[in-house]
């Protein structure tokens, strides 16, 4: 499994230690984001995964910022994109099972290095449930038709 990964400076050290960890337990990684501390905007970051994840370079995607929320915000954008910032292990699984994500937005400034690594493995083991979850997916799918004629 191939997953895509992107960060701005505040996420630089988690990115390197989420590379690590998914690279050890076999997965693809392609970095998209930055490896320094010096600043750089999300939006284009976001945009620049959400691009590739949605042209079909990668199964998933991460995308780490201080909060998780802007870099998120900037994914959400791209059609076919559905990104969100976890904070927790069980919200990880859950926005996979039903709502289908598939990028996870992780918050640098808000969790630490090992919370964020269990995130990360409840997100990538977890599999959308599908039936009534899907349709409530093809109803936002709907939406983002309607705005992007
Ligand atoms: C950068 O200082 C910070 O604003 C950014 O990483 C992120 O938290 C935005 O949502």
């Amino acid at each position: 499994m191939t997953i895509l990964i992107g960060n701005d400076h505040a996420g630089t050290e988690l990115k390197n230690e989420i590379m690590k960890y998914l690279t050890d337990k076999g997965y693809e990684v392609e970095n998209f984001g930055t490896d320094t501390k010096d600043r750089v905007d999300y939006p284009k970051i976001g945009q620049k995964v959400a691009e590739a994840l949605a042209a079909g370079e990668g199964d998933l995607a991460i995308l780490i910022c201080g909060t998780g929320i802007g870099i998120t915000l900037a994914a959400n954008k791209v059609p076919g994109i559905r990104a969100t910032a976890c904070f927790d292990t069980t919200t990880a699984h859950l926005v996979r099972e039903h709502n289908h994500a598939n990028i996870l937005g992780l918050g640098a400034r808000i969790v630490g290095v090992e919370l964020a690594k269990d995130i990360v493995a409840s997100f990538l083991n977890a599999k959308p449930e599908g039936g009534r979850h899907q349709e409530r997916v093809d109803m936002i799918t709907e939406i983002e038709k309607k705005y992007n004629k």
